[in-house]
């Protein structure tokens, strides 16, 4: 049997939140192409933004140098189907010019996936990626639900085959794949499919190892995994440990594991250095069995009910979620499917009433923007969401206009190479800004590093972090020109984010929480105006996309129902609507500044 590495990709996204950075990378390259790995993941996912968003890195740059290190080992990515690498769906003249440009820059190996398991959103990218040559795995999500059968996978997978793609990946992102549906699950593929097979678990419960052991037995023919360091927990099963499970047997992979625990030294260091914790498995983890909530998915709810002021509502939550899946045709519960279920859920129980606030892209969830549901959606719930409007019913983005020649010209000069023309086409407002520092010469690699260092010499006091603390690191911020630093140590979080309106801090954990107040807003009387307030902590922005005209104006006559705002919480865009007629007043938040919970966004003038 034969082993992909995930360290470079998976392992640092499920552990590490994608922050290790090609310097971290670079010194152990030549060790990690001499093992024999069948392949090494390295790029895709959530490397593109991240590198450019917090690491202040060309993701195309870390491409090159990772191509020019591993000379032998084939290069891996893992492509979102029509999404990229990104979180909404690209036209198709990006798509092609994207895929293009990676395997141009070194990518050998394509793994494309749909959170949907719907096939139409893979047929561009897999025709693409063929016709420059890279090695195309289709994948099928792995779930668990009344229409997740094996008929299903089977289905979609002859026709991922007929796509003309090399191998399939099962890919079971929440570790829900029990040993013995491996066993089934793999056997029915080798039966009947004529292609390799490779499996992609994730440890989290512990079922991997064992899901591992029993798809070797049925003929699979590569598995994920990732050294030790960045093993167990969120992210693969340990090399070392399937290594040495199938050693003498006939499935024996070869590889050394004297070379493999130098491999590990070496991110065990990396690992201290930015002072990561190693993979555990906590029970809200483990949950995963009864909810099928995967563990990232809880720590994202648990954070985003703190914002709400509303950690003890988890339970409630974790209970609508299963509920909220089943309205929505039981999408598997990946990026970007994870979020639109684990809001509509979140809102649904804060709110007091199911679907009285609905997110714009659960909206067009239902109207089949991101692709077919694998369960129809019924009448009642459709309704619910989007009224008399017909869904689309064909393939999503035959619906979208082309974007790059557009972007082109956004981005102007600023844009080097065709790479940053197609990172600006992906993510604007990072890759301009990105972009920008890179031509101001402000840009700093290695700046997670160094502000991880500071944390690391606060280690022992960071459970009994202070205000005074924390206003000694927005100071260093202050001082450094960094915008965000994320810090964890020993269980204690603490995040700090840099905006124009001030700063802010909180943290979190076994230490007391501290939040320091936010810019004191307009405290005048209401004069008896009606007063809309923010439902819930987020951003505020005044109008449907950056450049757009605002939704109203002081002195607009607004009608119930009319979208006044959106608040940006949670990673969603959710519209605030009048709930009664009159003339705006007064608007009191600042255009995407941020709003807490409760906070008069406008007054209005009844009549
Ligand atoms: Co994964």
């Amino acid at each position: 049997m034969k082993l992909t590495d995930t360290t470079l990709r998976d392992g640092h996204q499920s552990l590490w939140a994608t922050r290790m950075a090609l310097e971290d990378m670079l010194p152990i390259l030549e060790k990690i192409d001499s093992v024999g790995y069948h392949s090494l993941e390295v790029w895709g996912g959530a490397t593109f933004d991240v590198c450019m968003r917090y690491l202040d890195e060309d993701p195309w740059v870390r491409l090159r140098s990772l191509k020019r290190n591993i000379r032998k080992t084939p290069l891996q990515m893992l492509l979102r189907a029509q999404s990229l690498v990104g979180y909404q769906l690209y036209p198709d003249d990006v798509v092609e010019a994207f895929i293009g440009r990676a395997v141009a820059n070194g990518i050998d190996i394509i793994r494309i996936f749909d959170a949907l398991n719907d096939v139409r959103n893979m047929e561009v990218p897999i025709k693409i990626a063929k016709r420059e040559g890279a090695h195309v795995q289709g994948t099928v999500v792995y779930t668990i639900s009344p229409v997740h059968t094996t008929e299903h996978y089977l289905k979609t997978a002859l026709e991922l085959k007929q796509l003309g793609v090399d191998s399939i990946c099962i890919k079971d992102m929440a570790g829900l794949l029990t040993p013995f549906a491996a066993y089934d699950l793999v056997k029915t593929f080798k039966e009947n499919l004529d292609l390799p097979v490779q499996l992609h678990s994730h440890y989290i419960g512990g079922l991997a190892l064992a899901a591992y052991v029993e798809a070797a037995r049925a003929g699979v023919d590569v598995v994920d995994t990732a050294s030790v360091p960045l093993a167990f927990g969120a992210s693969q099963p340990p090399v070392e440990t399937v290594v040495r499970a199938l050693q003498g047997t006939p499935y024996d992979t070869g590889l050394d594991l004297h070379l493999l625990f130098e491999i590990a030294n070496y991110f065990d260091e990396v690992r201290k250095k930015l002072g990561y914790e190693r993979g555990v498995t906590r029970i809200t983890d483990m949950w995963v069995f009864e909810h099928q909530v995967p563990g990232g998915m809880i720590s994202n709810l648990i954070s985003q009910l703190k914002e709400q002021k509303a950690a003890d509502r988890l339970p409630e939550v974790l209970a609508e979620i299963p509920r909220v899946r089943a309205d929505l045709g039981y999408p598997p519960l990946v990026t970007p499917t994870s979020q639109i279920v684990g809001t509509q859920a979140v809102l649904n129980v804060l709110l007091g009433q199911r679907y009285k606030m609905i997110p714009g892209e659960v909206k067009n969830y239902v109207r089949g923007l991101y692709g077919r549901p694998p369960a129809p959606i019924s009448e009642e719930i459709r309704r619910l969401i989007i009224g008399d409007e017909e869904p689309i019913t064909g393939r999503p983005a035959d619906y979208l206009q082309p974007r790059l020649e557009a972007a082109r010209r956004e981005i102007g000069d600023l844009a080097e190479s065709e790479e940053d023309v197609l990172s600006y086409a992906l993510f604007p407002q990072v890759a301009r800004k990105f972009l920008a520092d890179r031509r101001a010469g402000k840009l700093q690699p290695g700046k997670m590093a160094a502000a991880r260092k500071v944390s690391a010499q606060k280690e022992g006091e960071m459970k009994k972090v202070e205000l005074k603390e924390i206003t000694q690191l927005i100071k260093t911020l202050e001082e450094t020109g960094i915008t965000e630093l994320n810090l964890e140590s020993e269980g204690v979080k603490l995040a700090i984010k840099r905006g124009g309106g001030g700063s802010q801090a909180a943290a979190e954990g076994p230490g007391p929480l501290v939040n320091t107040s936010l810019p004191v807003l307009s405290e005048r009387p209401a004069n008896g105006y009606v007063e809309v307030r923010s439902p819930m902590v987020g951003t505020f922005y005044r109008a449907p996309a950056p450049g757009a005209p605002p939704f109203v104006e002081v002195g607009s006559r607004v009608e119930p129902g009319q979208i006044l705002c959106i608040i940006e919480a949670m990673k969603l865009m959710n519209e605030i609507a009048a709930e009664t007629a009159g003339v705006v007043v007064e608007i009191l938040a600042e255009n995407g500044q941020p709003v807490e919970y409760g906070q008069v966004l406008f007054r209005l003038a009844e009549g």
